[in-house]
């Protein structure tokens, strides 16, 4: 068998499409969605990550602002910063990017952000209303996951689900929505005794560790959906997931290619949520 791809490509731009829509009514009706997005830092990886979502919002139609420091700024300066945002109309959502530099409480500056615009989904009482089952914002990765199942018809109702990570930025929201939406789901990590023999059990298996090619052919049931959250850069410098691509695509029915996965996916339910709190807004 060799797996069909899911193309988060396409499936972005398809959702994007609507969402510029969505942007224009709301404009009409003289609100224009905004995110500002807070770098700290020069971590190469991050930059990108940030003018990407900056440059989707152009693409969107919304309003962006991206609001960049040196590593060693005073953290003071990025909470009036945050403070200044909250109270700004013109911004429906804040995105702190991750990680932040060792001298910052990452905690507590999620927390500074006002709940009803933490499109991230990230601050403790966003994480206890998406457990209890009705969340504000979900967290745009594993969002985009389950937008991967819902278009391509992959039922999750009584399926075994793994997912292989436990960030809280996507193996935990990721085990949640799972568990929500039907699936029996088993969360490994780094003291998981025997991997292989988890994630062969898995009809549905989410790899979110962040180390390149552990997931081999071998560890994938026949017939499984594979989503590879994975975003490695190899000596060579060309970039691969967390699973062995070659090898997985040819035991699996569904398979995220890496890049061009759940990498665009993210940046298209980051719209998403911005987009669904400028609406909250408007119908204040
Ligand atoms: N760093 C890696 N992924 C993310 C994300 O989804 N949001 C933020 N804020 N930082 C990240």
């Amino acid at each position: 068998m060799t797996a069909t791809i899911l193309d988060g490509n396409a499936l972005g731009q398809k959702l994007r499409a609507g969402f510029r829509q969505r942007a224009e009514e709301l404009a009409a009706q003289g609100v224009r969605p905004g995110l500002a997005v807070i770098l700290v830092g020069d971590d190469p990886a991050s930059q990108v990550y940030v003018r990407n979502k900056v440059n989707a919002c152009a693409q969107a139609g919304f309003h962006s602002e991206k609001h960049v420091y040196p590593a060693d700024i005073e953290a003071r300066t990025v909470f009036a910063r945050i403070a200044g945002l909250n109270a700004d109309p013109k911004i429906h959502g804040i995105l702190v990017q991750l990680p932040l530099p060792r001298h910052f409480d990452a905690d507590a500056v999620l927390e500074a952000i006002a709940p009803e615009k933490d499109v991230d989904g990230f601050r403790a009482e966003n994480v206890g209303v998406l457990v209890q089952g009705h969340p504000r914002f979900i967290p745009c990765t594993p969002y985009g996951v389950m937008k991967f199942f819902e278009e391509a018809g992959i039922p999750l109702k009584g399926r075994e689900a793994v997912v292989v990570g436990r960030s809280n930025i996507v193996g935990k929201p990721m085990a949640m929505l799972l568990m929500h939406a039907g699936a029996t789901v088993t969360v490994c990590h780094s003291q998981t005794r025997d991997l292989e023999a988890h994630c062969r059990r898995a009809d549905i298996l989410v790899a979110a560790v962040g180390k390149a090619k552990m997931i081999s052919g071998e560890m994938i049931k026949p017939g499984a959906a594979v989503i590879d959250v994975g975003m490695n850069r190899l000596a060579d410098g060309k970039l691969c997931g967390d699973v062995d691509f070659a090898l997985a695509r040819e035991v699996a029915a569904f398979i995220t290619p890496v890049p061009g996965g759940v990498g665009p996916m993210t940046i298209t339910m980051l719209l998403a949520n911005t987009l669904q709190s400028a609406e909250r807004a408007a119908s204040a």
